[in-house]
C-alpha cells in the first residue's frame, strides 16, 4: 500500500492503444460531429483530446443531402447531411496539416463508392505522413452510395477491410452500422479480413414527421439517429462484440457524461468516441477526460485498462 500511495496521488495512466494506434487518452471525438475540428479550436486544446476522428471524406467532393437534415428528437437527434465534405484531396493538404500543427491524433474517417475507392483513399492517405489511423465508414445511412449496404453484409464488409488491409500499413478500424440483424457477423467479418480495430456504433436509421406540412422532417426523408436514445443499443453491441471478438473496439453512441464513457469501457470498449455530445457542450470531451482521470484516482487505479471490460459478466 505504501509503495502505491505516491502513485495514486499522481496521474493515473490513460493512454492506450487501439490497434496499433497510441491514444495518449481514450476519448476520441466522432467522425462528422467535429468537422476538421476549425470550428472547435479556439475553445479546446485539440492536442489534449485523445483522437480526432475527421468528418467522413469521400474521393470526390460532395454537395450532401437536401436541407432540412437535422431534426432534434427529445433525447438526440436525427441528420441526413450524406457525407457533405470537400473531397480528399482538400483533406490531406489543407486539413491535415492544420490538425496536425495543432499537435492533434488524427483518425482519418473515408466512404468510398466502391471497394476499388476505399483503397485508392486509403493509398492517398498512406502517402501523406501524419495520420494515425483509417476509420472505414461502411455504416453511414444516408447516401446511396458507399454507405450502410457495405457494413450490412458480411462478404462486402471483408470485401472492403480486406481491400484497404492490402494497401496500407497504417491502422484500420471498421466503423459498424447498427442497422443490421446479427452485428457479431459484421464484426467477425472485419477481424477475418484484417482489422485492427472496430468502430461502433454508427447511427440509427430513423425519421420524423412534421404535422403541420404533412411531410417527412429531413428532405432525405430517412436519417441517422444519435444521441443519449441510442446508448442502450450501443452498449449492448459492443458488448456483444466484445464477447466473440478479439478486436480493441473504439465504443460510442450517446455519450454525453464521464458515466456514459465508464459504461462503454466496462463493457470492454478500449477507447470511446463523443459525437453528438459535442454539440451540447464543446468542452465534453475534455471533461470526460478528467472525469476518467477523476474516476481511477478515486477508485485506486493507476490505469485505464484495469476498468476495460469490468462488468462483462
Ligand atoms: C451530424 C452528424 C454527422 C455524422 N457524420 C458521420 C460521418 O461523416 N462518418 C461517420 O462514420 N459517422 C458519422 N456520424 C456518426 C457519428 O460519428 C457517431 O458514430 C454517431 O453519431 C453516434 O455517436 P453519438 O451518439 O455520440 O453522436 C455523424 C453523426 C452526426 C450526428
Amino acid at each position: 500500500m505504501e509503495g502505491r500511495e505516491p502513485f495514486l496521488q499522481g496521474r493515473p495512466d490513460l493512454s492506450v492503444d487501439l490497434g496499433g494506434i497510441r491514444l495518449a487518452n481514450p476519448v476520441v471525438v466522432a467522425a462528422g460531429t467535429f468537422g476538421y475540428g476549425q470550428e472547435y479550436e479556439e475553445l479546446l486544446d485539440l492536442s489534449r483530446i485523445g483522437g480526432i476522428v475527421v468528418k467522413g471524406t469521400t474521393r470526390h467532393p460532395r454537395p450532401g443531402n437536401p436541407a432540412p437534415r437535422i431534426v432534434e428528437t427529445p433525447c438526440g437527434m436525427l441528420n441526413s447531411i450524406g457525407l457533405q465534405n470537400p473531397g480528399i484531396d482538400v483533406f490531406i493538404e489543407e486539413h491535415l496539416p492544420r490538425l496536425l500543427d495543432r499537435g492533434a491524433t488524427v483518425i482519418a474517417n473515408i466512404a468510398g463508392d466502391s471497394v476499388r475507392e476505399y483503397a485508392e483513399m486509403a493509398q492517398m492517405i498512406e502517402k501523406h505522413p501524419g495520420v494515425a489511423g483509417i476509420e472505414l465508414n461502411i455504416s453511414c445511412p444516408n447516401v446511396s452510395h458507399g454507405g450502410m449496404h457495405f457494413g450490412s453484409d458480411p462478404a462486402l464488409t471483408r470485401e472492403v477491410v480486406r481491400a484497404v488491409r492490402e494497401v496500407t500499413t497504417l491502422p484500420v478500424i471498421a466503423k459498424l452500422s447498427p442497422n443490421v440483424g446479427d452485428i457479431v457477423s459484421i464484426a467477425v467479418a472485419a477481424q477475418d479480413a484484417g482489422a485492427d480495430a472496430l468502430s461502433m456504433i454508427n447511427t440509427l436509421l430513423g425519421m420524423a414527421v412534421d404535422v403541420d406540412a404533412r411531410k417527412p422532417a429531413l428532405g432525405n426523408v430517412f436519417g441517422g439517429l444519435s444521441g443519449p436514445a441510442i446508448k442502450p443499443i450501443a452498449l449492448r453491441m459492443v458488448y456483444q462484440v466484445r464477447r466473440e471478438v478479439d478486436l480493441p473496439i473504439l465504443g460510442g453512441g450517446g455519450i454525453m457524461s464521464t458515466r456514459d464513457a465508464l459504461e462503454f469501457l466496462m463493457v470492454g470498449a478500449g477507447a470511446v468516441s463523443i459525437g453528438t455530445g459535442t454539440f451540447v457542450n464543446p468542452t465534453l470531451p475534455l471533461e470526460v477526460v478528467k472525469g476518467l482521470e477523476d474516476y481511477l484516482r478515486a477508485h485506486g487505479h493507476c490505469r485505464i485498462s484495469e476498468i476495460v471490460g469490468a462488468a462483462l459478466v
